[in-house]
């Protein structure tokens, strides 16, 4: 395990500067949130949780809180309640039937919805009628692998609605990723599209489906939306149209409630092997930490507020912040399928502009990306609806904070830096809007009810000044429940490093004021453009190439991207290629890489190498291959068997330059 690092020279300068931002004396004054909100929940954090809990619809009202036999929480559990309900038939209940839940902006110009809660329920009912009609029961698990179309939700809220927990699949995955998924969750219906579009194209997902079910034998039910009207191939029997099966189903359907801590949904995200983790997450605890943090840390006013997660829904993001956070507190979304710069590279100012998006909640990558193309992009488009401004995902360098305050948020608006994860199902760290200055760069606080520490390698807080590792010491409503079908790996992964405390891979530092600064991981996660990425299982792809004998992947400092994968390759014996002939092989290892887990895992760089570097004991050294990689001076070498392939390999760097 590494030490986290600070950023850059212009990180610290700024860190030591303490630039402040304190909210204006207008946000303050109609703020959601109040500084006394931190002495109420610290006071009495399970109080405090419960009170939130109790704005959710209960059909019957829990009366215990937390039940804590560490590491295992189950909060509000004799509480029953339906996710689903909660996002949409109370809505309507109480006479918000015709307001707007989501302004969908589909890629191709022009091809856009407008859809009501009512409306959203009547689909989200039929979804569930038809689920229920092809035998799917509570319990069972249904994959969902989808674009970034409002069938995604509805597929989602018809399982909650009736027990079934989901898992969905970002849509950049390829065939051997979702079939792992689609089996170690044991899933037996998928639903699905004829694909999406992304930078002007219609990219085909039934296509990767097809190959992934031929690993997954199980599986008996295909469900397919028709979005791009693209040629399927067919199993007869196994696939069928979602038009066909879900529009006759009738519009209403009574839902059951559930127990809080009954299923909702499962996510999978990368670790330190190659395998990856199914998260899972329950009802009542998880939609108590998604809406309360929705409210507090957004600031929303439902009645007026227009809403915009710039997030895929097949990461936590889009689950916590597009439909569970949001569709329970009854705000109008925007939801836009495709790519930033599909129809020119304005387009999201274009939408913000013509919705009048209130509020934005995107990734530092797309700020950086922002920032590349121009000021004068966002300067061409009225932003002046925009008032507050939100980051996740990534540290955000300090340089992409302030140009996303400057222009973007004219200067006026409060920017939330939020740090959690898949694992914590919603935001631990972040400012407060009207009640919390905010440092350009800085995750700030622990939200209120969150007890956050920041540690030395022996568990010991460290003091302020000081970098270290980040837990949380006390269970939270929205945590996962456990790894599914692995407990002890999820004892293992979050719990054993400090006795009872939640270690959570990241380091962070605590400034002079005691105010956190979140670092990025520390273990052998990447955080490639805000996707999360195993070293494991980028190498695990690349030896599965026939001519790769063994390969070492290490996570880089990367000025766009956050980090970058390079990736150190050594060949079996008889693939050596001549010098001149590597470019070839190397572009069939990534494409390779791309088609076993994802385009996004693609190297930015592949080293051919004859040898990697190891320790006495055989372990690749990567934290030597790190600083090879970000071209920093190497430290000791003593550990090593032979540290000449360092030498080597830190030359064959220099000789194939930064880029490809
Ligand atoms: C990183 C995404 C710095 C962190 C919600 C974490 C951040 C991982 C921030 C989780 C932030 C997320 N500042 N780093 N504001 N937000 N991270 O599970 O390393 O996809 O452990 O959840 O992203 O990624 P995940």
């Amino acid at each position: 395990m590494t030490t986290p690092r600070v950023e850059n020279e212009a990180f610290e300068a700024l860190l030591h500067e303490q630039r402040r931002f304190s909210p204006s004396e207008a946000f303050v004054q109609q703020a959601n949130a109040t500084a006394e909100l931190y002495a109420e929940a610290n006071a009495d954090p399970e109080a405090w949780w419960a009170e939130e809990a109790r704005r959710l619809t209960w059909s019957t009202p829990f009366t215990k809180v937390l039940e804590w036999d560490a590491p295992f929480a189950r909060w509000f559990s004799d509480g029953t309640l339906n996710a689903s309900v909660n996002c949409l038939d109370r809505h309507v209940e109480d006479g918000r039937g015709e307001k707007v839940a989501l302004h969908w902006v589909g890629e191709p110009e022009g091809d856009r919805l407008a859809i009501t809660y009512s409306e959203m329920l009547a689909k989200v009912s039929k979804a569930a009628n038809a689920l229920t009609s092809l035998g799917v029961q509570a319990g069972d698990r249904v994959a969902i692998y989808m674009p970034m179309i409002p069938e995604a939700m509805v597929a989602m809220l018809a399982c909650a609605r009736i027990g079934a927990p989901h898992s969905v699949i970002f849509g950049g995955f390829s065939a051997e990723a979702l079939a792992d998924r689609i089996l170690d969750a044991d899933c037996r219906v998928v639903i699905t599209a004829d694909g999406g579009f992304r930078r002007g194209v219609a990219a085909g997902l039934k296509v990767q489906i097809d190959d992934a079910l031929k690993l997954c034998p199980d599986v008996d039910r295909v469900l397919v939306v028709r979005r791009t009207g693209q040629d399927v191939t067919w199993v007869e029997g196994r696939d069928r149209w979602w038009h066909e099966v879900v529009d006759p189903q009738p519009s209403v359907h009574e839902a059951q409630a559930f127990p809080a801590e009954h299923p909702l949904y499962i996510m999978y995200t990368s670790g330190t092997t190659a395998k990856p983790k199914g998260i899972f997450h329950t009802t009542g605890g998880y939609l108590t930490h998604t809406a309360t943090t929705h409210r507090y840390v957004f600031d929303v006013k439902p009645e007026t507020d227009i809403f915009w997660t710039a997030a895929d829904i097949g990461w936590v993001t889009g689950h916590s912040y597009i439909v569970y956070g949001p569709m329970t507190n009854g705000v109008t979304q925007v939801m836009y399928e495709g790519t930033p710069d599909a129809g020119g590279q304005d387009r999201w100012w274009r939408i913000i502009e013509e919705y009048g998006v209130t509020i934005l909640y995107c990734a530092p990558t797309a700020i950086r990306t922002f920032m590349k193309w121009g000021d004068h992009l966002p300067a061409s488009h009225d932003l002046t609806s925009l008032r507050l401004l939100g980051s996740v995902g990534e540290p955000i360098n300090p340089g992409a904070w302030m140009w996303y305050r400057t222009h973007i948020g004219g200067d006026r608006c409060p920017i939330v830096d939020t740090w959690w994860q898949t694992e914590t199902g919603g935001i631990m760290i972040t400012p407060l809007p009207g009640v919390t200055a905010t440092k350009p760069g800085a995750g700030m606080v622990p939200f209120p009810g969150i007890s956050a520490d920041v540690v030395d390698n022996d568990g010991a807080s460290v003091s302020n000044g000081q970098g270290g590792l980040l837990v949380i010491t006390r269970p939270w409503p929205g945590m996962l429940r456990g790894i599914w079908g692995d407990e002890e790996r999820y004892r293992e992964t979050y719990w054993s490093r400090f006795d009872g405390v939640y270690f959570a891979g990241d380091g962070a530092k605590r400034d002079e004021d005691g105010d956190l600064w979140l670092l990025g991981r520390v273990d052998d996660v990447m955080n490639v453009s805000g996707h999360r990425l195993s070293t494991a299982e980028v190498e695990h792809a690349i030896v599965g190439h026939p001519a790769v004998a063994e390969a070492a992947v290490v996570g880089a400092s990367d000025e766009m991207t956050g980090q970058a994968i390079v990736a150190f390759v050594t060949l079996k014996a008889a693939n050596q290629v001549a010098s001149g002939g590597e470019a070839a092989l190397i572009e069939e290892i990534r494409n390779h890489i791309a088609q076993v887990i994802s385009p996004i895992a693609k190297p930015r760089q592949i080293i051919l190498t004859p040898d990697l570097p190891k320790t006495r004991s055989g372990k690749i050294m990567r934290r030597l291959l790190r600083d090879v990689a970000e071209h920093r001076a190497l430290g000791d070498v003593t550990t090593l068997t032979d540290p000449a392939v360092v030498k080597m390999i830190d030359e064959l760097m220099a000789s194939h330059g930064e880029e490809e």
